[in-house]
């Protein structure tokens, strides 16, 4: 039982078999629950929402004249002190109020370390966006916000009372002066507030701990594990990216008598010399004492990984599918974020008809993606992406082409006829080709022996071809499908990080077997 196989990086069709923590399903089924649920929405909704409104207010005014006559660059350069210190605790009275007439009951276990002790709280398993009630419940530490959020006239303000590490995505340098910063502070003299940190920067449903981000450990001092969990009967609370919506949750809870969220303040972890030197170490340790305590595993996956492997199984496309590879890489590169893609894609978007290729080598495609032509992942990409071996250009259209079937593809769109439509509903042989091998990792050999069955003409294929030849011989279609799950992708990439293992740190743990 201790070892379970993720299988991202297997040939399996990823979301059937793996264990997935950014799923929550919830759905009222019984109908004393909706009865409830109603009868709540009615009755207790109206004031509850009133009475947070009114108390978000008074933080906001609070944080308001706590920041009056502080100028931006005090207020990152030197905790404050005095009374304005002293409304934090006004703050975390009115914030726990707040989550209190939201119907949040709060129990705390363990005892909060001082900064002296502990100046990172290290806080897991982040599921929701309720989980900032940790803020009130640790005397309004500094948090790790985006620069977004801090303009907020509303949020913002008592975003920018916590005295905040703000971070720029925009900014190439942000993930170094993030750490540069957190550095400063854990290390000062100064009484700066404690930093707290959700060191695996994105919701799950608490199932598992997935991998933890270094950026707390590079500082090497010791931190406070805080556990959050939500005991409830009904889980109204976890926010993952396939399940319910924000306002969803905020409803159904709100519409709950009480939610209990618990807080357990675990022994202060103190780094080794060795853990000091290696920050992921540092990173693993800590993540392990937590998932122990909690007695859930951990798995070494990130967001990108499984969002890639949910999309995959979306799609009904194997791992080892060409397709799939490309997905992963740009999820690497951090593509599927920025979508750098997209603009490329609307200003070609017209030229693709014309099927005028458009050659790019190693440096122009890492420029045209605004990557660096020495990162491991675009030479892959581009790899992929080589017609053959002797060639130093890609096609700039062929790789915009993956980029925009994986985007408009829902559930189990036919990809081919995505590709089809984008290119004016017809291809020549050798971009049918192309394309077949791109979807169904088919080689040239055996996608030429389909193409000549669906057509008479030497080098013109056109959508009605393929849809008339798929209806005819619908059987063919599925083994083009199967084709791929037995097939290894175009280019053989360097995965390893995440195909790992599922580790159950407890014996007595029998949930997950
Ligand atoms: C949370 O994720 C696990 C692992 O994939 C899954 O088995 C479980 O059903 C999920 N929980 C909910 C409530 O969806
Ligand atoms: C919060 O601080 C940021 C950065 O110093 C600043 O740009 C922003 O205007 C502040 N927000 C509010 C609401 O005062
Ligand atoms: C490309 O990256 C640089 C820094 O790496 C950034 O300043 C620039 O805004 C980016 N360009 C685009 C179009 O995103
Ligand atoms: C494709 O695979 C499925 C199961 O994986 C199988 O049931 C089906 O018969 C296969 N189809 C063909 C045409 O090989």
């Amino acid at each position: 039982m201790s070892e379970t196989k993720l299988l991202i990086g297997s040939d399996m069709i990823a979301s059937k078999d793996m264990l997935n923590p950014f799923v929550h399903h919830l759905e009222l089924t019984s109908t004393y629950d909706k009865f409830k649920t109603a009868f709540f929405t009615i009755v207790v909704l109206p004031v509850r929402i009133v009475a947070i409104l009114i108390l978000l207010f008074i933080a906001w005014l609070l944080a308001t004249i706590g920041l009056t006559g502080v100028s931006q660059t005090e207020l990152s350069e030197r905790p404050l002190t005095g009374w304005r210190r002293y409304i934090r605790r006004w703050i975390c009275f009115v914030g726990r109020s707040a989550y209190l007439a939201g119907g949040m009951n709060m129990v705390i276990k363990g005892v909060k370390a001082s900064r002296r002790e502990a100046p990172l709280l290290v806080i897991a398993p982040h599921s929701t966006f309720l989980d900032s009630c940790i803020s009130y419940v640790t005397g309004f530490p500094s948090i790790i916000a985006r620069i977004e959020d801090g303009l907020s006239p509303w949020v913002g303000r008592v975003i920018n009372f916590t005295q905040p590490v703000y971070v720029r995505r925009d900014d190439p340098e942000s993930r170094h002066n993030t750490i540069q910063e957190i550095i400063r502070r854990v290390k000062s003299d100064q009484d700066w507030p404690q930093i707290l940190i959700f060191p695996e920067g994105t919701c799950t449903n608490r199932s598992c701990l997935i991998t933890f981000k270094p950026g707390a450990f590079y500082p090497a001092v010791p931190v406070q594990p805080v556990l959050l969990r939500y005991p409830n009967k009904l889980d109204t609370v976890t926010w993952t990216w396939d399940g319910p919506g924000a306002l969803k949750l905020l409803w159904l809870t709100m519409t709950q008598p009480t939610t209990t969220v618990e807080v357990e303040f675990l022994p202060v972890y103190v780094p080794s010399e060795y853990e000091k030197q290696n920050p992921k170490a540092f990173a693993e340790g800590v993540r392990n004492v937590m998932a122990k305590a909690l007695a859930v595993p951990t798995a070494d996956y990130t967001y990108d990984d499984c969002r890639v492997a949910v999309k995959a199984g979306q799609l009904g496309l194997p791992m080892t599918s060409n397709m799939i590879t490309v997905e992963r890489l740009r999820s690497r590169l951090g593509l599927t974020r920025i979508k750098i893609e997209d603009s490329a894609l609307v200003k070609n978007m017209l030229s693709f008809q014309n099927r005028e290729s458009q050659p790019v080598d190693l440096a122009e495609f890492a420029n045209s993606l605004n990557v660096t032509a020495e990162d491991g992942s675009l030479v892959s990409l581009f790899k992929m992406h080589l017609e053959n071996e002797d060639l130093s250009t890609i096609d700039f259209k062929k790789y915009l082409l993956a980029e925009y079937i994986l985007q408009k593809a829902t559930s189990k769109d036919d990809l081919i006829v995505l590709a089809f439509k984008l290119y004016g509903e017809y291809f020549d042989k050798e971009m049918f080709e192309y394309v077949m091998n791109l979807v169904y990792n088919l080689p040239k050999s055996e996608a030429s022996v389909i193409y000549n069955e669906m057509t008479d003409k030497p080098n013109e294929i056109r959508l009605a071809d393929y849809l008339q030849y798929g209806k005819k011989y619908p059987e063919k279609i599925e083994s083009l499908q199967n084709h791929s799950k037995n097939s290894a992708p175009r280019t053989v990439t360097d995965f390893s990080s995440c195909g790992q293992s599922f580790h159950v740190p407890t014996d007595d743990n029998k949930k997950y077997q």
